[in-house]
Order: structure tokens, then sequence, then C-alpha cells
């Protein structure tokens, strides 16, 4: 009778460990893996494409915007014309039949200025001038550049695009950086060029890439636009999670208002914000009630005459929702949801004479400027025709289950992405296994469940990384990834405790003894990891 219960014991400690240890095989390729392409040179493709250069794959990145730095790059430029709601305009574009191909544009043509042809090649541009983060510089930080010791913990935005443009440089992918190997090679960056389209070749396995160049040609007042494809054996896709502005379809929101005549609301979409001073004296609609809603609001608050914001109930309970709300300015006065707008009459005086009805039956008027902060949509650009940031089936690793030479960049690129990277070269190189499809602890709560949370956003999945990568030089060769340091760790508690409660509790004065018996009270709780990656659940 012990001995059975010994046996079972024993048998149970087996069971428990064999169920815990995720399994792991070997992915069989078609061909060996050389040629890869990296769609979208923000923090996370940039940190893929130099981990495949280091490896010796053929690599090319391709990035719609002219220079690096993703949703970092900051620009004046944007389009006057607004994204049509049913059809956004990276879906209007239409693939000649016969590749490659090649057409000049003038002013006008198609009813399109060149410079809104040339400028939503690259949209959405989400940032404004004097944007900070909501993520300190220690878990907003890419790995060989540091930032300078005496930048603060909480960034302006344009000193992360010079971070992630010195990151591009080190690595040689910044605009016209050429460092060839072998002489006469193809450039690895190919930047202006909009991947438009992933395909798989079921014959030769192969992806196949559609791309479309532009090239502004200012002597000769024209734009060339250039189409071709390319073949590769592997992609990585790290197009970030926000690709296209997202404009709600309200009765009376006419996309093109700019350019349409008569009847239409100028509306602008938060991607188009930038300073707050023409804004000097008016009324301000916002739409919205996230991050760039409120922030957009303190940022217009000195300025506009009033600021009035149109929100809906919250879906969920998270925290997230309660901190925008305590960021905008005192000044706001909270309006429910948008039902329509009536069609305006009478354009003398903007938009003000228009009727705004609210779904609770009430009307706006005298608003003078509409800006959509409604957030930004996801093109995963493979599978065809998705509408989600990415597929369902997808390995914790990025890998794409039904076909491992497509992986997607996922999690916070800062924190995640070199390990993800190395990931996906050793994968692809042969020296690390694929976790198996049936990782069911992770597939089972993938949506909803708790697990998912903490496999994404906790310290779980920086221990699985790092197991799995160790694990696999120690077997096959190759260098080994550490954690995160503790100091980063440390820093991020006092982070936490004296920005982020700061601004939501309003703790004035607390001093540093708060502080650090703030900080303790932050050192057993997962909320530390998942503050270095926690921005975007669903990513
Ligand atoms: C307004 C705003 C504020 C933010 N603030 C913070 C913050 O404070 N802290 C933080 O950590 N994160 C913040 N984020 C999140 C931000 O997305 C990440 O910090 C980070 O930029 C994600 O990196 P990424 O490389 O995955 O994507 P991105 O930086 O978005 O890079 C993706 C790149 O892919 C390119 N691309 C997309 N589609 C194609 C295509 N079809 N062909 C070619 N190229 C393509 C894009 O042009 C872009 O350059 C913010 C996001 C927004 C919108
Ligand atoms: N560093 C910074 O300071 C900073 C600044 C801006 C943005 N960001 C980041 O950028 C990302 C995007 O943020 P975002 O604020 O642009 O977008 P977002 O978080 O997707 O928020 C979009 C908002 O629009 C609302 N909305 C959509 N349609 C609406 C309608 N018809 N009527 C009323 N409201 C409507 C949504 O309401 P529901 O919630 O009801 O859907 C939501 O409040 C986030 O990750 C954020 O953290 C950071
Ligand atoms: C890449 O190639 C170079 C030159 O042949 C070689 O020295 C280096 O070890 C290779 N790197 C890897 C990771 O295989
Ligand atoms: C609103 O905020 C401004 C600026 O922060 C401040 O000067 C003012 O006193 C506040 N008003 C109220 C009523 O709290
Ligand atoms: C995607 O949508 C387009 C247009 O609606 C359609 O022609 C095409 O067949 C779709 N592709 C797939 C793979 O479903
Ligand atoms: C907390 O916020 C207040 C008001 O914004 C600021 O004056 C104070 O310095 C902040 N305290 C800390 C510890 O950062």
């Amino acid at each position: 009778m012990a001995l059975l219960k010994v046996f079972l014991v024993w048998l149970s400690f087996i069971l428990s460990v064999s169920c815990q240890q995720a399994v792991f095989e070997t992915p069989t390729f078609h061909h060996p893996i050389r040629r890869v392409a990296v769609v979208g040179a923000g923090p996370a493709g940039l940190q893929a494409a130099a981990k495949l250069v280091e490896h010796n794959f053929t690599v090319r990145l391709f990035e719609r915007a002219p220079h690096p730095g993703g949703n970092w790059l900051y620009s004046e430029e944007t389009p006057v014309r607004e994204p049509y709601p049913d059809k956004p305009v990276d879906q209007t574009v239409e693939i000649p039949l016969h590749l490659p191909a090649t057409r000049y544009y003038n002013e006008g043509d198609d009813g399109l200025t060149l410079n809104d042809r040339w400028t939503e090649h690259w949209q959405p541009r989400p940032l404004w001038d004097s944007l900070h983060t909501n993520s300190p510089k220690v878990s907003t930080e890419l790995p060989d550049v540091k930032y300078d010791q005496d930048t603060p913990w909480v960034l302006s935005n344009h000193a992360i695009q010079r971070h992630v443009r010195s990151y591009a440089s080190h690595h040689c992918l910044n605009l016209n950086d050429y460092c060839p190997t072998t002489p006469g090679a193809p450039p690895v960056t190919v930047y202006s060029t909009r991947v438009e389209k992933v395909e798989k070749d079921a014959e030769t396995h192969t992806w196949v890439l559609t791309l479309r160049r532009l090239e502004r040609l200012r002597e000769s007042q024209r734009i060339l636009e250039e189409w071709w494809t390319e073949i590769f054996d592997a992609v990585v896709l790290a197009t970030g999670p926000y690709t296209a502005p997202h404009v709600p379809d309200i009765d009376g929101i006419i996309g093109w208002s700019k350019v349409t005549q008569g009847g239409h609301y100028s509306v602008y979409h938060s991607q188009k914000y930038r300073h707050p001073e023409p804004y000097a004296g008016k009324t301000v609609l916002i739409v919205g009630a996230s991050v760039s809603a409120s922030e957009i609001s303190r940022d217009l608050a000195p300025f506009a005459r009033r600021i009035i914001a149109s929100i809906r109930p919250p879906k969920d309970t998270t925290g997230a929702r309660q901190r925008s709300l305590s960021r905008f300015p005192n000044i706001t006065e909270f309006v429910p949801e948008i039902a329509s707008f009536e069609p305006l009459t009478d354009h003398s005086n903007g938009i003000r004479n228009g009727k705004i009805h609210l779904i609770d039956g009430s009307v706006l008027q005298g608003i003078d400027e509409i800006i959509l902060a409604t957030g930004f949509r996801g093109n995963p650009l493979f599978p065809p025709n998705s509408t989600t940031r990415r597929p369902e089936n997808i390995h914790w690793t990025g890998h794409y289950v039904p076909d491992p030479t497509l992986a997607y960049t996922i999690g916070r690129p800062w924190t995640m992405g070199r390990y993800q990277s190395y990931g996906f070269v050793k994968v692809w190189e042969g020296s690390a296994r694929l976790p198996t499809a049936k990782d069911e602890k992770f597939d089972d709560n993938r949506k909803s469940g708790p697990y998912w949370r903490d496999m994404w956003l906790g310290e779980e999945l920086f221990r699985r990384y790092i197991t799995w990568l160790n694990d696999a030089s120690l077997a096959h060769g190759g260098r080994f990834v550490e954690p995160p340091p503790i100091e980063t760790v440390e820093l991020l508690k006092y982070y936490a405790v004296v920005h982020l409660l700061n601004n939501t509790m309003q703790l004035d004065g607390i001093g540093s003894f708060g502080i650090s018996m703030l900080a303790d009270r932050f050192r057993d709780e997962e909320s530390v990891w998942k503050g270095l990656v926690d921005e975007d659940a669903d990513w």
C-alpha cells in the first residue's frame, strides 16, 4: 500500500513536470532558408533585420516611409484628405496586371495632389510635436545603443526617433547606409516601398512579395511609381499594430472631406494633429476617451477656448481607461457618443453652423474643429483579407503555425524584440526547434484567459524565451541571451510609483521615503514585469 502511494506521488510528480515543460519539435522546411524579407523598419523590424544580417541571411528590409523609425518617425508632412471610412486608403490600391510596371503621376491625376499621393504612401503618422512616452526610458530602449545618461526617463518622441535611427545606423540599416559583405550585393534596406501583397507560391514553396515604391521627382514635379515582385524563403511581418487610422462610420462623416464640395464636415483624425497653436480661441470637439484623446486635449488646453470630449461607455474595466480619463484637462466638457452629423447647409462660418446630434438626443453647435482620436487599425498583410492585427494561430515565438517560414513580431519590441528576433534566426538557420503547435495551455487560453495575459504581459514570456534560446544554443551552438538586468526591474518599480501613481492619484510631495515604501509594494508583483512588456494587449 505504502509502495503504491509512493508510486502515485512519483507518477503525479512526473506528470506535473512533463505537463509544465514546453514541447518542441524540429520544423521541416521545403528547402534551406537563405533569403528573408522583413516588412517594416520600426523598432521591431530593425531588430529582426539586424539579427538576420548578423547571421548571414540575405536580407531585404522594406519600409513604406522614406526613413526608419516606424511609429517614432515624426513628420510634419500629412495628407490633406481624410481616409474614407468604408475603404481605407491602404486597400484602394490596384495592383497592375503585368509586373514590373512603372508610372508617372502629375499634380491632380485621379483627383489627387502630389502631396497627398506621397504622404498617403506612408501614413499614418500618429505623433504630435509635444508627445512624450507613457513608458519609461528603461523599458523603451533598443539594445546596442544607449540613451544619454541625462535623458529624462519620460522621453520626448523626438528623443526616441533619434534613438531608433541610431540603432538603424549602428546596424547599417539607415537610409543610404550601404555596407555589403560581398561586393555589388543588393542593399538590405528599401525605403519608400510598400509591401502591397504577401503570397505563398504553392509550387516553389517561396513567398512572393508585391512591392510599390514611390519617388518624388521634384525637378519635374512628378511622382515615379515602380511596381515589382521579389521572392523569399521566409518573411518577418513587422508592420506594427497601427498601420492605418480608424475612422468610425458615423452618419455624415464623409471621407475626402476637404476635396468634396458642399455638405461635409472637415474632420481630422488625430494622426494629423501636430501643434496646438492653430486651435487658439477655438471650440474643439475631440472624439475618443483613450490616450490620444486625453493627451491631445492636454496639449490644447492652454490654447483652445473650449474642449468638448465625446466619449462612450467603457467596454472593459481595465485601469487604462480610468487613467486616460484622469488625464483630460479640467476644462474638458464630456458629452456622449455622436449619433450623426447633420449635413452642412452653409460653409460661411467653417463648420460652426453645423448640427452634431448625440445619442442622448441633444445637439452640439458652435464647434470650430473636430479631432477624431478614434485610434488605429492594423493590417498584417497575411493571411489575405484578415481583419485582425495578427492571426490566431501563431506560436508564442511569433512563428505562424500553418507555415513557420512566416513570422510576426508581437509584444513590446523594446524589451521582447531582441529575444524574438534571435528566435526567428535560430529556427530558420536550424539551431533551435519550434514549440509544437499543441501548446495547449497557451492555445486554450489564448483569447481571454488569465494565462494568456500572464503569458504575453508577464515574466513568463521572458523565462520562456531565455530558457528556450539558451537550451538551443547549448545543444546547437550560438550565443547565450541574458534576462533583463535586475536594475531595469528596480527602476521600473520606481517609475511605476513616481510617475504612474503620481499622475493618476496625484500623490503630491510623497518624498523619497514614501516612494521606497510604495516601491516595496511592487517587489513581488507581476505588474513590474507587465510594465516591461505591457503596451497594448491586443498586439
Ligand atoms: C501615438 C502613439 C504613441 C505611442 N506611445 C508609446 C509609448 O509611449 N511607449 C511605447 O512603448 N509605445 C508607444 N506606442 C506604441 C508603438 O507602436 C511602439 O512603441 C513601437 O513603435 C512598435 O514598434 P513596431 O516596430 O512593432 O511598429 P511601428 O513602430 O509601427 O513600425 C512598423 C513599421 O512598418 C511599416 N509598414 C507597415 N505596413 C507596411 C507595408 N505594407 N509595407 C512597408 N512598410 C510597412 C510602417 O511604415 C512602420 O514604419 C505608441 C503608439 C502610438 C500610435
Ligand atoms: N505616449 C503617449 O502619450 C501616447 C499618446 C497617444 C497614444 N499612445 C498609444 O497609442 C495607441 C493608440 O492610442 P489611441 O488613443 O490613438 O487609440 P485607442 O487606444 O485605440 O483609442 C481609441 C478611442 O476611440 C474611441 N472611439 C472609437 N470610435 C468611437 C466613436 N464612434 N465614438 C466615440 N469614441 C470612439 C474608443 O472608444 P472604445 O474604448 O469605446 O472603443 C477609444 O476610446 C495606444 O497604445 C496608446 O497607448 C500613446
Ligand atoms: C557569418 O559569416 C562570417 C563570414 O563568413 C562568419 O565569420 C560568421 O561567423 C558568420 N556568422 C554566423 C552567425 O554564422
Ligand atoms: C484647471 O487647471 C489649470 C491648469 O492646470 C489651473 O490653473 C486651474 O486652477 C484649474 N482649475 C480648476 C477649477 O481646478
Ligand atoms: C480577398 O478579397 C478580395 C476582394 O474582396 C477578393 O477578390 C479575394 O478573392 C479575397 N482573397 C481571399 C484569399 O479570400
Ligand atoms: C507629482 O506630481 C506633481 C503634480 O504634477 C508634481 O508637482 C510632483 O513633483 C510629482 N511628484 C513626484 C515625486 O514626481
